[in-house]
């Protein structure tokens, strides 16, 4: 090593606030309701911070969109990118928000939409008025194909094609969702620049970063050419109709990396680390890594890492995601995980109730950046939501599963509306899940062996710099085991050890202390040699 290199090694990489963050969703129609109109709003939030800050103590929250909209896909049709839709607040509560959650030392994420306005845009409305319209371009508008039918075969998520006949300017527009959900012209510049105007907007306000939905169909083939056919399912849930071809042409053509550049340029445009988060749904490893742009890292942070949430609950098949994931992400760059978020079966579903404290411990032991979804802290249930009450279109339109399962008011204590509503409020805009009166915030802080208290205590170990910014191994495991440590210089290493089967299985660990525990009885012990867990136990250990 030349005394350079040693110069190089010797000074740490530079600490970024997203780097080993706990950024918090909150799914804003549904976690507190401050006007007892039934829907959450800023305001309730604002009402809400102790939760965040000191009953839970994560660095960050993303709130989902917020924006005027008329709420065809509940916010994610965006009619004003610069604004409070009145169902949640104003500018000047959306401010309240930001400066009280600054004081608290706790960040704030916007949930920008770039991909599609809502037909009630003022920008679309323009655009549809008239083939010679100023804004006619910022849309993708085609003229059909000779028999009258759409100009390709694209098919839009939320079901049939993606083209939406126009019949007074008789021409079609893209729509990658819903018909209501035009898809911006992202290769016309003047929309490039609107919109990024829209992201400094937010920014300017004092924001910390932005999730970017939909991230990668911003970019799509400019020949339009067809999507081939899919043999089997594209997506991890099954979608139906759109998964019967393969979506390679209507979102990711390589265009997207230099946009996501000049993305990352206006983030980086101000002095304080401003950070984002894409949605990308993409199953291969390596086009997935290809979103940090490595070696330069100069794109956007990163793209989200789903894999946790199509995982099966098996120790293997967990490990395996886990290490190709270490593996995929390139040198300097930082990972991240998912557990929950609005899209998908709550977790305390998908794995079993039983299983979620062990959920809890992996999702906040792995290195990276987490995402948590309000209401898995305390293990809130998949839904079943009566047919006549499902208002997620997605659900509607395609016959799939209904994300309105997942978006259920949040349960804060055994009151009227489970205390998400003031009580006088007529209803909540969806259904309570079945479980509220024993289920809540409040039952769940005076219980020592709450979820909601081991959420509370693995927070707080994630403070310590191995946990927070060390490095992941594997470490051998018996069958059924998962066991990994985290270590970085000068901290003590941590080893994580779940038994993800049915039956007490012994551990060889290392000497060291018991840090956090599915069983808070065993908190504090030490431990050395081979220790027994039972199934669905988790031990956090801080070697000694
Ligand atoms: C992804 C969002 O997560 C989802 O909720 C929304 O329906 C689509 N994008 C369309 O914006
Ligand atoms: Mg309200």
């Amino acid at each position: 090593m030349t005394p350079q290199d040693e110069t190089v090694a010797a000074v740490p990489p530079p600490e970024h606030w997203w780097q080993g963050a706990v950024v918090y969703q909150i799914y804003v129609r549904s976690f507190a309701d401050s006007d007892g109109d039934g829907i959450g709003d800023l305001e309730g939030i604002r009402s809400r911070l102790d939760h965040l800050t000191e009953t839970l103590g994560v660095d960050a929250i993303w709130i989902t969109p917020f924006f005027p909209s008329p709420m065809r896909d509940f916010g994610y049709d965006v009619a004003d990118y610069c604004d409070v839709d009145p169902l949640f607040g104003d500018l000047a509560r959306f401010d309240s928000l930001l400066s009280d959650c600054h004081q608290r030392g706790l960040r704030v994420m916007i949930d920008w939409v770039p991909n599609h306005t809502s037909d009630l845009h003022p920008w679309f409305v323009e655009s549809r008025s008239s083939r010679d319209n100023p804004k006619r371009d910022w849309y993708v508008w085609r003229d059909p194909a000779d028999d009258g039918s759409p100009p390709n075969n694209w098919l839009a998520m939320f079901g049939g094609s993606s083209w939406e006949w126009d019949e007074r300017t008789r021409q079609y527009y893209l729509h990658s969702f819903l018909p209501e959900q035009p898809d911006l012209d992202w290769r016309n510049p003047e929309v490039e620049s609107a919109m990024l105007d829209s992201l400094r907007f937010w920014l300017d306000r004092g924001v910390d970063g932005v999730r970017i939905d939909v991230a990668h169909y911003l970019m799509k083939d400019p020949g339009l050419t067809d999507n081939p056919p899919a043999e089997g399912p594209t997506d991890y849930r099954p979608l139906g109709e759109p998964d019967s071809q393969i979506h390679i042409n209507d979102r990711g053509h390589p265009d997207i990396h230099s946009l996501f550049r000049r993305i990352r340029g206006v983030l980086d445009s101000y002095p304080d680390d401003r950070f984002a988060i894409a949605e990308i749904h993409e199953s291969d490893w390596e086009t997935w890594a290809s979103y940090y742009q490595p070696p330069s890292l100069d794109s956007i942070h990163m793209p989200f890492n789903f894999s946790l949430l199509y995982a099966p609950w098996d120790a293997e098949e967990l490990r395996q995601s886990i290490e190709a994931a270490e593996a995929a992400v390139p040198e300097g760059a930082w990972p991240n995980h998912v557990l929950g978020n609005h899209d998908e079966a709550r977790v305390a579903s998908r794995f079993g109730e039983r299983r979620a404290g062990l959920a809890a411990i992996l999702l906040l032991t792995l290195r990276g950046t987490v995402t948590m979804y309000y209401g898995d802290e305390i293990g809130m249930p998949e839904t079943a939501i009566p047919p006549g009450e499902i208002r997620d279109p997605q659900g509607i339109r395609l016959g799939t599963p209904t994300r309105d399962g997942c978006r259920t008011p949040m349960q804060w204590s055994d009151q009227p509306h489970a205390g998400f509503s003031p009580p006088e409020a007529p209803g909540t805009w969806l259904p309570l899940s079945t479980d509220w009166k024993q289920r809540n915030v409040d039952s769940q802080l005076d219980d020592p062996g709450s979820l909601l208290q081991l959420y509370h205590r693995l927070l707080a170990a994630r403070r310590s710099p191995s946990l927070r910014r060390g490095a992941f191994r594997s470490l051998p495991a018996p069958p059924g085991c998962l066991v990994y440590e985290r270590s970085a210089p000068g901290s003590a290493a941590v080893v994580v050890a779940l038994n993800l089967g049915g039956d007490v299985t012994a551990i060889d660990l290392p000497a060291g202390t018991v840090l956090v525990a599915t069983d808070p009885g065993a908190e504090g012990k030490p431990v050395s040699g081979p220790i027994e867990l039972a199934g669905n136990e988790g031990v956090v250990i801080e070697l000694t």
